[in-house]
């Protein structure tokens, strides 16, 4: 989550006993490099670099190969090369995809990992399918361990992704909203106010990143629909300083300044249930207590 992550939260979610990622879009080698030094030497456990397919850099990807022991790809097709790449410096390949196609040629591609994402999902969206009807589509598909992603912010959900056959979960919103998440304070005001009927699917915030939907607050639509100036504000990512053009991809974080209820507020029909700043470790903790509590109690059939 560009703008939002921080590597305290990276290294918060590996030492809770997840998997940390870290976003690679827009960051430099250099940059890249020297957060993935610092992740190793943390010796948190595990992390893995996300890489969005419009903005690839090769460079980038060679560094994440090398240094994370997960490499993940989104919203562009599978490209077995590109896999073979990866785990020719040893780390593990994920792909994060949207459909059940998408999950077969990922699979197909050499993938190790596939992560099935619903339309309830906060951020970019890939497909057109919510997340159970998906989910189980792919998990008959292939034989690959697969993550559910869309709309999972709670024990409950987590159980529920679980008992479908889901190995595991990808959580976004609620991390957002997380004690060392870098997200601008009034955008994580936003979202602890809001529930999942005040998110919409959008191609608004295409500015930079054109034909792909994304789960965003409607009231952020709304608000950089009416606002007059070009450019709403100015953001820092890898260390730039960059100004946030009206319904641009750029989401607020800490260090952005300007209309930033204008700005592109992600958010996933999770969002009901993000109702406070915890501890990213006690969110992991919460979540995985709590699913485990959920299925030893239901009943087996
Ligand atoms: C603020 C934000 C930024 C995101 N950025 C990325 C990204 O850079 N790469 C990616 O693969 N997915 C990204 N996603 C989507 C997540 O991978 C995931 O599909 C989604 O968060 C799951 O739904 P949830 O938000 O309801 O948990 C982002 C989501 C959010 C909320």
């Amino acid at each position: 989550m560009p703008g939002v992550t921080t590597p305290e939260l990276v290294t918060q979610v590996a030492a809770a006993g997840g998997v940390g990622m870290l976003p690679a879009a827009m960051l430099s080698p250099e940059v890249l490099n020297g957060t993935l030094d610092a992740l190793g030497e943390s010796k948190a456990g595990a992390f893995g670099v996300n890489f969005l397919m419009p903005f690839l850099d090769p460079a980038c990807v060679a560094v994440a190969a090398r240094k994370a022991a997960l490499v993940e790809f989104f919203y562009g097709e599978p490209d077995a090369e590109l896999v073979a790449r990866v785990h020719d410096q040893g780390a593990l390949v994920s792909w994060q995809v949207g459909s059940v196609a998408e999950a077969a040629a990922a699979e197909h591609a050499g993938c190790d990992l596939i992560v099935a994402q619903g339309t309830g999902a906060g951020g970019h969206v890939r497909g057109h399918t919510s997340l159970i009807p998906l989910l189980s589509e792919v998990l008959d598909a292939v034989e690959a361990p697969v993550l559910a992603a869309g709309g999972i912010a709670t024990a409950r959900d987590l159980a529920a992704v679980l008992a479908c056959g889901a190995d595991g979960a990808r959580v976004g919103t609620r991390f957002v909203a997380a004690a060392e998440s870098g997200a601008h304070p009034d955008y994580v005001k936003a979202l602890l106010d809001a529930t999942a009927a005040d998110t919409c699917l959008t191609e608004a915030f295409s500015g930079m990143w054109p034909d792909a939907p994304h789960r965003v607050l409607r009231s952020a639509v709304e608000a950089a629909e009416t606002a007059t100036d070009d450019v709403v504000g100015e953001t820092r990512l890898g260390g730039q300083a960059l100004p946030v053009p009206r319904l641009s991809v750029f989401c607020p974080s800490a260090e952005t300044t300007g209309r930033i209820d204008a700005m592109a507020l992600y958010a996933g029909e999770s969002v009901s249930h993000v109702r406070g700043v915890d501890p990213a470790g006690a969110i992991v903790a919460e979540l995985v207590s709590g699913a485990e509590e959920a299925l030893r109690r239901a009943p087996v059939s």
